[in-house]
């Protein structure tokens, strides 16, 4: 069977640069694109680190700019630099990509390029706010026919990481996430119900730096940055945007359970919120496969191999 055409939507992010690292070596799927959006940090840096990212593990392949700005902007930026970094990146600085230009195309128009050019067989691994996928599906309503499914990390079942109720990625742009999760694509939401449950630790840096490819020594670099910052009370070494990956292209790590799910874009206390109808009360049809629960030592040994696969292809490259 050949490899599952993927494109990554992304707003890396330290947690987004392992998963796309991941991605690119998973023998599943083939990254036929990168596109980025505003989110953990100003998209100039997201976009920037993609196009870093990319050059420095020896890839060639389209990486596009998206949204600055979420679809309801207002007025307010938010991001997760706290948590990233002010680049995004944390403490690690990639060597400038000498690919000086990004595709001429922004991100909602090569998304439905490929969509079409991949007849239906396109799926889209969003890992950031989805402001991009929703100014695709109102420009390009059909859209909804020729992406065969969304993987995405965000939204919560119950809590959030902003506020009481939301998750980062909805937060950013909860009318994007709404639009999106009632357009009728397939969705496979991989939230905080099951992200925060995992962290990787000190001995899968140890295997990785051992590995010693470019790609397992920069995802060393970034899970270490995340243990001091664990060390200094922030958040753990967690893998929120790989296991969106892992929802994908190894699902028996996670148990998924179908829900009507839909987004709140206003209110006082619940701005942002992903609410699940869990008892099926609402008589809604369920549009959404949520991940509830996940096998975290099976994640990360997942994860750790994935990376580390990057031993037989460093010099892979994709078209
Ligand atoms: C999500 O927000 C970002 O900080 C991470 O990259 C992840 O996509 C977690 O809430
Ligand atoms: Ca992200």
């Amino acid at each position: 069977m050949g490899k599952r055409p993927f494109i990554i939507d992304c707003d890396t992010g330290t947690d987004d640069a392992i998963a796309i690292a991941a991605a690119l070596y998973c023998n599943e799927v083939e990254i036929k694109a990168i596109t980025s959006v505003n989110g953990n940090v100003k998209h100039e840096f997201t976009s920037r680190n993609n196009l870093d990212l990319i050059e420095y593990l020896g890839f060639d392949i389209p990486v596009a700019r998206g949204a600055e700005l979420p679809i309801r902007y207002n007025g307010y930026h938010e991001d997760a630099s706290d948590t990233h970094g002010v680049s995004g990146l944390g403490t690690i600085k990639l060597p400038r990509a000498s690919r000086s230009s990004f595709d001429r195309r922004m991100a909602p128009e090569l998304i439905y390029e490929a969509a079409l050019e991949e007849k239906g067989e396109l799926e889209l691994l969003v890992i950031g706010p989805m402001t991009n996928i929703a100014i695709c599906l109102l420009e390009h309503p059909d859209l909804v026919k020729l992406v065969k499914h969304i993987w995405f990390m965000g939204g919560a079942v119950i809590g959030g990481n902003v506020t009481t109720t939301a998750e980062f990625n909805i937060w950013v742009d909860p009318d994007a996430a709404h639009i999106v999760m009632q357009s009728g694509i397939p969705l496979t939401m991989v939230g905080l119900d099951v992200t925060t449950a995992v962290a990787m630790k000190e001995e899968h840096s140890l295997e990785l730096r051992a590995c010693g490819t470019k790609a397992a020594l920069l995802c060393a670099d970034l899970l270490d940055y995340m243990f001091i910052r664990r060390d200094a009370g922030g958040e753990d070494a967690i893998m929120h945007d790989a296991m969106a990956l892992a929802s994908a292209v190894y699902p028996q790590c996670l148990e998924c359970h179908d829900y009507f799910v839909d987004v709140e874009c206003s209110g006082e206390y619940t701005r942002g919120h992903t609410m699940a109808d869990l008892g099926g009360r609402m008589g809604r049809k369920p549009n959404v496969s949520v991940a509830m629960k996940v096998d975290g030592p099976a994640f990360c040994r997942w994860l750790t191999d994935a990376i580390m696969r990057s031993k037989d292809n460093e010099n892979k490259k994709c078209s």
